[in-house]
């Protein structure tokens, strides 16, 4: 990156996933592709039901699926591990067991098994710092908010610094000032330790002020219908043709 150069973290390739349903094959992902690019935040936007959380379970390596394949960095991905953590939507979703300091040390723990207890101290205290919950370690996650625990699991999911973050609508579930704020503090992260990302969305605005690029999947066709440059990434709604760009995206789901 340093040179210019970019560097391809993930490829999905032709990838087919079905479910069978009353005994009836259910394609849900047909010859589905992306790329993406390390240090980009690539948002995938569809209408509900197309197919993205599928897509982002099968780069995870949490579904088998039928044909294809994902390479993260050229390397088959066959079945979840510590290079690729998810962040989901629902806030509940940090160990209640755990404090926060602990939740943010497990997976530094399993990445980096042999260093030292002082490693995971050290990196779950700097995420704390810079996810604004210093000083919140020693609390449980049901002692916070529902924004304070998605800061929490966003600070769980950059501890162990992954090849992949994988997002699976990760703001949709807070008030709208606290999604703004976690937008801007996913930027913020992103300048300032250059994360590559997989972002689902059905947010046309979300996309567009997060990310690099902006894949735009077809209602049924269960893949990729188009790749959209991003010209408003950190640009909040200011020009015209912003809304007419979300108006064009939004014409494409709903195609
Ligand atoms: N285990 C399953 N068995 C059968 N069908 C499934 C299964 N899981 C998902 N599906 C179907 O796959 C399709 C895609 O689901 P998916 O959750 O990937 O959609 P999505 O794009 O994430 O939707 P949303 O925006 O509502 O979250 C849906 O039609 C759903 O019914
Ligand atoms: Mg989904």
């Amino acid at each position: 990156m340093g040179n210019g150069r970019m560097n391809t973290a993930l490829q999905a390739i032709n990838i087919t996933k079905k479910y069978f349903k009353d005994g009836e094959p259910k394609f849900i992902l047909r010859d589905f592709s992306m790329e993406v690019q390390e240090g980009q935040i690539i948002s995938i936007l569809g209408a509900s039901g197309c197919g993205k959380t599928t897509a982002l379970n099968v780069i995870g390596g949490f579904e088998k699926i039928d044909s294809g394949q994902v390479l993260l960095h050229g390397e088959k991905i066959k079945a979840p591990s510590f290079s690729m953590i998810m962040v989901f939507q629902d806030s509940h979703q940090l160990f209640p067991w755990l404090d926060l300091h602990d939740n943010i040390a497990m997976p530094v723990k399993k990445r980096y098994p042999k260093k030292p207890k002082a490693f995971y101290e050290k990196k779950a205290c700097d995420m704390l710092e810079q996810v604004g919950l210093e000083g919140y370690g020693n609390y449980y996650p049901h002692e916070l908010s529902g924004g304070m625990r998605q800061r929490g699991a966003i600070a769980r999911a950059l501890a162990s610094e992954p090849d992949l973050i994988l997002m699976d609508e990760p703001f949709a579930n807070v008030d709208a000032i606290t999604r703004d704020s976690l937008q801007d503090l996913l930027l913020g992260i992103w300048k300032d330790k250059g994360l590559t990302v997989v972002f689902v969305t059905h947010d046309i605005e979300e996309a567009l002020y997060i990310s690099d690029r902006i894949l735009i999947m077809g209602k049924e066709s269960g893949k990729v219908e188009r790749i959209a440059k991003n010209e408003w990434k950190g640009l909040r709604k200011t020009k015209e043709d912003y809304f007419d760009e979300k108006e064009r995206i939004k014409n494409e789901i709903m195609a």
